[in-house]
């Protein structure tokens, strides 16, 4: 049985003033620590023209002699290949109306153990489609589109990558399917207005790397594609997310802890669609603190807000804040949860210090804040949040400061500047 309550909390008016001035100091430390502006497109070491067949060891020669601090061009029409590496100091550039699609023969992305393109216990049996690992200032950029393919029957197979995946649900284990791009242990890598489409598996993944730039791309896929996770910085430092388009199967934006502390990550400018909002969670054992959100749409997320994580996972989630939020239709705008999925460990999480400033909901919807205990609850602040009349309050173990402010109508558009 669950020990919710319903709330319309209101608190004296002093306490939003404090909340007020603790918000304005905490977000100058609680972002990327970088200057971060828009990208610039390196200069190119090679200029590639697709053959028609498998382009995989023409890429991957080009990358591996071009010279570092530049970039190999591909230029005309569509590439197909297999898995690539792109080395350290060198870049890919995708141009404007160019393809890379990602040959979907799950031989080409095993590990080793014959398990890609199958499901078992553990799902990690795939290389990604693009991988960057211990790498220095590399990227990824161009206005072309890199397509992972996961809608084509897979060679050898009588099933597409995404239809492997919705088998997983039904047989309680996991699909092996590759990433489109991961990165792994790096610094200062680039992606850049480049669009990432039909993922296999995640789509844009860091792991371990400090100073990653998110800039100007868009993610695509179905709402129905399982597991396709937007952009996930896992374990990173000094992120910025600025300008994207993200609209497919799950989290928008996942901020992990799994193999290290996250810090210092601005998710700023973006606007999302389909797909399960702007997450923290759940796999945060080593903790994720100063993380600043700001002008950010999302038309079509089953969340807005999500923080997750349980006794299983544990971490300390610290000094989170979100500023101009504009959410058109979530079933739960807001949802901070210690006890996601009820999985149950010996870790003890922590919510503290989230605040959630200027933020509209346009549809009525779920708002849920589940701390662990009387002593250990989620700890938000609320600052000019405009939630519709007849929405659903549930709340156990939540210290708000600050309240909801309930409209009857909150009207069918934000007006925040800068977002639409
Ligand atoms: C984050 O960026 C700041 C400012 O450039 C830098 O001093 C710091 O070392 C960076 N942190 C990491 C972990 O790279
Ligand atoms: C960022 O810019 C500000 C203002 O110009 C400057 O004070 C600060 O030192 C810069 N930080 C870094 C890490 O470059
Ligand atoms: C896969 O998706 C791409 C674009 O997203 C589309 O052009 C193509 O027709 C689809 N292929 C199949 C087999 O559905
Ligand atoms: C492929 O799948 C279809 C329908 O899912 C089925 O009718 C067909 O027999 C299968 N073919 C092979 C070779 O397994
Ligand atoms: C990247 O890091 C993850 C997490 O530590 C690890 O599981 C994976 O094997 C690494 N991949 C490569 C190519 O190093
Ligand atoms: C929100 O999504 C709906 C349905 O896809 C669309 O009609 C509408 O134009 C979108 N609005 C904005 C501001 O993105
Ligand atoms: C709950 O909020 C009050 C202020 O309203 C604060 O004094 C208290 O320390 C908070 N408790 C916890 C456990 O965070
Ligand atoms: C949010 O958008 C406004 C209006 O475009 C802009 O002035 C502000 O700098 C943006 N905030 C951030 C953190 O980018």
């Amino acid at each position: 049985m669950l020990l919710t309550r319903f709330v319309t909390n209101i608190r004296p008016h002093k306490f939003v003033v404090t909340v007020v001035v603790f918000a304005f100091i905490s977000c100058g430390a609680a972002r990327d620590l970088r200057n971060v502006t828009e990208p610039k497109n390196p200069e190119t070491c090679t200029i590639l023209k697709a053959t028609g067949g498998d382009d995989t060891k023409l890429i991957q020669e080009a990358l591996d002699s071009c010279a570092k601090g530049k970039a190999v061009a591909l230029s005309s029409e569509t590439f197909y290949s297999g898995p690539l590496t792109i080395p350290s100091g060198v870049s890919l550039l995708v141009d404007q109306g160019v393809t890379l699609k990602a040959i979907p023969d799950p031989l080409l992305y095993d590990l080793g153990a014959k398990t890609c393109g199958t499901l078992d216990d553990f799902g990690v049996g795939c290389k990604a489609f693009i991988t960057i690992n211990g790498a220095k200032s590399s990227g990824i950029y161009g206005k072309g589109t890199i397509d992972g393919q996961a809608n084509v029957t897979m060679t050898g197979k009588n099933k597409t990558w995404w239809e492997l995946s919705n088998e997983a649900v039904t047989a309680h284990n996991y699909q092996n399917n590759p990433m489109l791009v991961q990165i792994n242990d790096s610094v200062d890598i680039t992606v850049y207005q480049v669009s990432l489409i039909n993922s296999p598996f995640y789509t844009l993944t860091a792991y371990g790397t400090n100073g990653w730039t998110v800039w100007g791309i868009t993610i695509l896929a179905p709402p129905t594609a399982r597991n396709t996770d937007g952009i996930d910085p896992i374990g990173c430092q000094n992120v910025t997310i600025a300008h994207c388009y993200v609209s497919m199967g799950d989290d928008n934006v996942a901020i992990k802890a799994l193999t290290g502390p996250s810090r210092h990550i601005s998710v700023l400018n973006n606007h999302f669609d389909e797909g399960r909002g702007v997450s923290i969670g759940s796999e945060v054992n080593h903790g994720i603190s100063d993380v600043y959100v700001a002008n950010v749409t999302l038309n079509g997320s089953v969340n807005g807000i999500h923080i997750k994580s349980n006794t299983y996972r544990g971490g300390h989630i610290r000094d989170i804040t979100y500023d101009n939020l504009c959410v058109y239709r979530a079933q739960h705008p807001i949802y901070l949860e210690m006890d996601y999925v009820h999985l149950h460990g010996n870790r003890t999480p922590e919510f503290r210090r989230i605040s959630i400033n200027n933020m509209k909901a346009l549809k009525k919807g779920e708002y849920i804040i589940y701390g662990l205990s009387a002593s250990n609850p989620v700890e938000v602040t609320l600052n000019n949040v405009h939630v519709v009349k007849g929405s659903v309050f549930l709340e156990r173990f939540a210290n708000i400061t600050g309240k909801f402010e309930v409209e009857d109508s909150t009207g069918n558009k934000c007006g925040y500047a800068g977002i639409d």
